[in-house]
């Protein structure tokens, strides 16, 4: 009796693997995993790892969850193993009610039947009357053992075939409408062939059962591919052909790709791209995603290299947003423009694809590129839109840390187009010449002088240490000084100016510190004699100068709404602040920097 997946996954989750193998054979921590002596078979030394879902021996290819340990270890059945860790997680086994057990039943009938059309199909492809889809098979490069492999066949082109390679297994002719195998005949006519003359593609589905078909006629014509209707079997927003192949290829190590048609996932795997599976006639789907995720953290989808193949990824990216996790992403591959995997394996062999998915992006790479898509981002309105489409993109992503990660990469590299001028990403507009910034010492400079201020009035470090934290120095002194000042300001209970020198001194860190104090050029807030509110001041000054744009319109929103919650003058004057520092950075200020900045 099949139990829902969910009960399965609320078992697996709540039962903590290390625990329960740990009573079979002693394990050791192994980096975040765990290893000892493999149960299944005798070793001396470890090669049985246990992981945080499965585990796996590299001696004897033993693998699996916690419910096939418990039936491996102890010769237990499926549903004996179940029952054991649902008492011991404290769960309770579903039962199945009268109804289900008669579903399931009839889904097993159901499946029987699939499997004899496709095994009357395959052997119809043998017989004189498939040879023509026989040769065409063989002259589009499919080796014997890959149309075997994938169980193609041929649906004559007569009336009434598969009803008769079936009729010996007493199947109803109601049971071959339930399942696409005929189609019902309108206005009182008996049910037709769903599929005729068509090469047949057998759908299968992750265990290997057939669910479906895809037939594509011979040559060309309209339409090229029929799939089955929707049935109590087949779900077509559920499979993946190929999905079957590609688990055991995924176990042996082959790279997870999902590409566009039934060809190119034969044809890949036929040139060792084991691990390939396509989407049945839609785009990727939630379901089908997953589907991936169960076999590879990192699948790649792999597009056409036109204007359709670009919508398509998109498509994709706004589908698998909402569902990616820290260790469940994406990459993204385009083909070299008009070919598909099967045109391009033919053309160059098992390299050319390889290249292909080496040069597959990471999704936080391949976004960026997917949210500009064809839109102009040259005026200023199309660029705020484009700002608004990027903050969008990694808004949808659920898990906050990634989304805020997500965030700051679109936007930093949002931010780089838009100095790039000229040539750049935004040739329309012309911004006036300028000389060019000496990023590097400006920067080196505005850090000495925040440092400068904080060595003089470390007093302010309980208000600012989170913030300076938060800073990209530059490394070298300003770094040393940074981590020193922090760790001395955690443990001292005195805080001044002598103490602090002193100590850093003590640390080693005297040239850094003199480097920080040389006068020159020093802003009034990191003199001795300053008043709390110009270091006050002076510190944010400095502070704002040297936070990225984009964290400091992350800044401003913030302190918008601090401000309105609040109405506090701290809020105001920090938002006031950060204002002027945007403003600043916009006018290209950068460039004047240091010399500006000092008072
Ligand atoms: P393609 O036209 O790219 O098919 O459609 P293909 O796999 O490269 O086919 P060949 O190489 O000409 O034999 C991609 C996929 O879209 C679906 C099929 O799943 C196909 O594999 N499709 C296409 C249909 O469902 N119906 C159609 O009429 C065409
Ligand atoms: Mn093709």
């Amino acid at each position: 009796m099949a139990l829902p997946p969910a009960f399965l996954d609320e078992l697996r989750v709540r039962t903590p693997l290390p625990g329960l193998i740990g009573r079979k054979t002693r394990l050791t921590k192994s980096g975040r995993n765990w290893k000892g002596c493999c149960p299944f078979h005798g070793e001396k030394t470890p090669s049985f790892y246990v992981y945080d879902d499965h585990f796996h021996c590299f001696g004897c290819g033993a693998h699996g969850d916690a419910i096939t340990f418990v039936m491996r270890s102890e010769g237990a059945s499926f549903p004996e193993a179940v029952e054991r860790l649902a008492a011991e997680a404290g769960m309770e086994v579903p039962k199945p009610s009268a109804r289900e057990v008669e579903r399931e039943r009839h889904a097993r009938d159901l499946h029987a039947i699939m499997a004899a059309a496709a095994e009357a199909f395959h052997r119809r492809l043998f017989l004189p009357e498939g040879r023509p889809a026989l040769d065409y098979l063989l002259r589009r490069g499919l080796k014997e053992e890959t149309i075997r492999d994938f169980a193609l066949g041929w649906a004559a082109s007569g009336r009434g075939a598969i009803a008769a390679d079936l009729r010996g297994l007493g199947v109803t002719e109601g049971q071959l409408v339930e399942l696409g195998l005929l189609r019902p005949g309108e206005a009182g006519d008996p049910p037709r062939d769903f599929f005729y003359a068509r090469v047949m593609f057998p759908i299968r589905d992750r265990r290997g059962r057939v669910i479906a078909f895809g037939g594509r006629i011979l040559g060309d014509g309209q339409p090229k591919y029929v799939n089955s209707p929707e049935t109590p079997l087949f779900h077509k927003r559920l499979g993946l052909y190929g999905l079957d192949l590609a688990r055991e290829g995924a176990f042996r190590g082959a790279t997870v790709v999902a590409v566009e048609g039934y060809m190119d996932v034969i044809a890949l795997h036929q040139a060792g791209f084991t691990g390939a599976v396509a989407p049945l006639g839609t785009a990727l789907t939630p379901e089908q995603l997953q589907e991936l995720w169960r076999l590879s953290p990192e699948p790649v989808l792999c597009f056409d290299g036109d204007a359709a193949g670009a919508r398509a990824a998109a498509r994709a990216a706004e589908v698998a947003l909402p569902l990616i996790t820290t260790d469940r992403t994406l990459r993204f591959a385009t083909l070299p423009a008009g070919e598909d995997p099967d045109t391009l394996t033919a053309r160059g062999g098992p390299t050319a694809f390889q290249a292909v998915l080496d040069a597959a992006r990471p999704m936080s790479d391949a976004l960026y590129g997917l949210v500009v898509g064809g839109h102009p981002a040259a005026t200023p309105e199309q660029r705020a839109a484009l700002r608004n489409r990027l903050t969008a993109a990694a808004g949808a992503i659920a898990d906050k840390a990634l989304a805020a990660e997500y965030r700051r990469a679109l936007l930093d590299r949002f931010f780089a187009s838009g100095r790039k001028g000229p040539g750049g990403a935004r040739p329309a507009v012309r911004r006036p010449a300028r000389p060019p910034i000496a990023e590097g010492p400006v920067r080196a400079e505005r850090a000495r002088m925040l440092l400068a201020i904080v060595l003089r009035h470390p007093w302010l470090l309980p208000q600012v240490e989170e913030a300076i934290g938060l800073l990209d120095l530059p490394d070298g002194p300003a770094t040393h000084l940074r981590a020193a000042i922090l760790a001395w300001h955690g443990g001292v209970e005195r805080v001044d100016s002598e103490g602090l020198i002193a100590h850093l001194a003590d640390c080693g860190l005297e040239d850094a510190v003199a480097w920080a104090l040389v006068p020159a050029g020093l802003p009034l807030a990191a003199r001795p004699e300053a008043l709390p509110g110009e270091v006050e001041e002076g510190f944010w000054h400095f502070f704002l100068r040297l936070r990225g744009e984009a964290e400091l319109i992350e800044d401003q929103q913030d302190a918008q709404r601090i401000l309105a919650e609040t109405n506090d003058p701290t809020a105001q004057r920090r938002l006031i602040l950060v204002t002027e520092a945007l403003d600043a950075i916009r006018r290209g200020e950068g460039a004047a920097g240091a010399s500006g900045d000092a008072a």
